[in-house]
């Protein structure tokens, strides 16, 4: 295993504040303990407070900000968007983290479950924060994306709007990280000159709760071969503080080092189809 994904020592984060969706759990717990142990405020968006008090009981009250947020929701994530936003804070941070693998089924507004809780979910909520990240210095948006983007084939946009089509609903999976890494490059583009910078990062193969549907006593096994939640939050860590990180933007990160993306991720005129398209299933104007 690489040293690289091993914790990096984090910059001093006293009066940084960072949103992060999906921290109650996995990578995304761990990247919120360690970033609050660096001195920053976190908000913690997510699904359920209950599962979350741990984390915060952890970071303790004065640091820790939840907000109710389902991604599975556009409504959610309007609501989720001003609550945060009431917060009256800063966002120094953005970490569109949570996620979810091999779970069919529809989001609330009708669209594959994966590609609307992965990516449109996190396409309105960087939407309706970006005035705030824009208006604090030094902001960073940071997607966590995957190196299954590399097996994803072109997306048909009628399945993204019908219930998962695989049984596995890996390839499904595979689109929705994908549209991150597309997400990624396409805001690189509008944000160029604004001070705002924006990574996307594949985190390692992780032993996280994202394997909850692999059967026992596969689970167990397959997580030997796994990077921990430490080691699996190193390249999140790395994309949000780390001065080089700070210093370009619109990349993909594999172990804190900068990788290719797939053909497909490269295609602008499907980074921009996407984005299209996202911005009209969310009636947002983002052009
Ligand atoms: N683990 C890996 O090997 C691996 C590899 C590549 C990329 N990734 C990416 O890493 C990110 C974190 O995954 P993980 O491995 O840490 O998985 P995890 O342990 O399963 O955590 C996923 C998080 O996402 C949240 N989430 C799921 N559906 C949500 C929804 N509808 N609304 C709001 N939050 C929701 C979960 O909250 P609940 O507890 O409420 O479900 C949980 O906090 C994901 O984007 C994943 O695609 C993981």
């Amino acid at each position: 295993m690489s040293s690289r994904n091993s914790a990096p020592a984090l910059p001093d984060l006293e009066g940084r504040t960072v949103v992060i969706t999906g921290a109650n759990t996995g990578i995304g717990r761990t990247t919120a303990l360690a970033l609050a142990r660096a001195g920053a405020q976190i908000v913690l968006a997510g699904r359920s407070r209950e599962r979350t008090q741990p984390v915060i009981d952890a970071i303790g009250d004065d640091k820790a900000h939840f907000v109710p947020l389902d991604l599975a929701s556009l409504d959610s994530v309007r609501e989720g968007a001003q609550g945060i936003l009431a917060l009256d804070r800063p966002i120094h941070v953005l970490i569109n983290n949570a996620g979810l693998a091999g779970t069919r089924g529809q989001t609330r507004d009708g669209f594959e479950l994966a590609f609307g809780v992965n990516h449109l979910g996190h396409f309105l909520l960087t939407h309706l924060l970006l005035d705030r990240i824009l208006a604090s210095d030094g902001a960073r948006i940071v997607h966590v994306a995957s190196k299954a983007h590399h097996r994803a084939r072109r997306p048909s946009f009628d399945a993204l709007r019908e219930t998962t089509r695989t049984r596995t609903a890996w390839p499904e999976y595979c689109v929705s990280k994908l549209a991150n890494v597309l997400f990624n490059a396409a805001l690189h583009r509008r944000l160029e000159g604004s001070g705002v910078v924006t990574h996307a990062l594949h985190p390692g193969v992780v032993a996280s709760d994202i394997w909850r549907n692999v059967p026992a006593p596969l689970d167990r096994l397959i997580k030997l071969f796994m990077i921990s939640d430490e080691e699996g939050a190193a390249t999140t860590l790395h994309c949000a503080t780390s001065p080089e990180a700070g210093e370009r933007s619109g990349l993909y990160w594999v172990r804190c080092r900068t990788a290719p993306t797939s053909r497909l991720a490269r295609d602008e005129a499907l980074q921009e189809e996407m984005w299209r398209r996202s911005a009209e299933w969310c009636a947002i104007d983002w052009a």
